[in-house]
């Protein structure tokens, strides 16, 4: 794996999105609406950073089945969201196809929300498949698979401080063992 983005650089362009949203937010109360499993690390860093009066809810979406190709999007805990004129910012931790954001924010829309926009750590250039807008932007990537800050491969790795690319000798079954997870330990 390659480092991307260290500890420091991932905690800058968190403080610039957070000036960024608060600039562009104003007072108005936020319905924050996380995406599990890969927002955890981003949001619990973004939401300490703004000072805007704000609820949080978390909907769990995956369309990663331990590839790192797509498969179909499914949505669990799917309960009805209280959202009838509420301000929504959907954050996810990377807009790659753009699936998971265009299909949520519909479902927002649909829910009676007065405003939905979306915030995400990362950005993989022209690999949107759907026209979806990223109001907000920490980092654009090249097209490659990436892991860590909660970013998961195989549902692991996730809780590296960093962001590495995966290269093309990583890509296997990773058993409890592999010396990915092995690296990681020692740390
Ligand atoms: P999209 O629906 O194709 O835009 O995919 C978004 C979701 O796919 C994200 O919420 C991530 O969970 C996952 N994903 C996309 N690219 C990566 C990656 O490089 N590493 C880990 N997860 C990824
Ligand atoms: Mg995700």
């Amino acid at each position: 794996m390659k480092v991307l983005l260290n500890e420091q650089q991932l905690k800058q362009g968190v403080d610039r999105l957070a000036a960024e949203i608060s600039t562009a937010w104003g007072r108005r109360p936020m319905t924050m609406i996380g995406v599990l499993n890969g927002c955890i690390v981003f949001i619990a860093d973004l939401i300490r950073r703004l000072e805007i009066p704000l609820r949080i809810e978390l909907i769990q979406a995956s369309s990663y089945r331990g590839q790192t190709t797509r498969g179909p999007l499914s949505l669990a805990g799917d309960r009805q969201l209280e959202l009838v004129g509420r301000h929504v910012l959907l954050v996810d931790d990377i807009l790659d196809t753009g699936h998971t954001l265009a299909t949520l924010q519909n479902r927002f829309w649909k829910a009676g929300a007065a405003s939905v926009r979306t915030a995400v750590l990362l950005r993989k250039v022209g690999c949107q498949q759907v026209q979806v807008a990223a109001d907000f932007v920490g980092f654009e990537l090249p097209d490659q698979f990436v892991v860590g800050y909660g970013l998961d491969y195989q549902d692991q790795l996730r809780n590296l401080p960093y962001l590495a690319a995966m290269e093309p000798g990583d890509f296997r079954p990773l058993s409890d063992g592999d010396p990915l997870i092995a690296e990681q330990e020692r740390r």
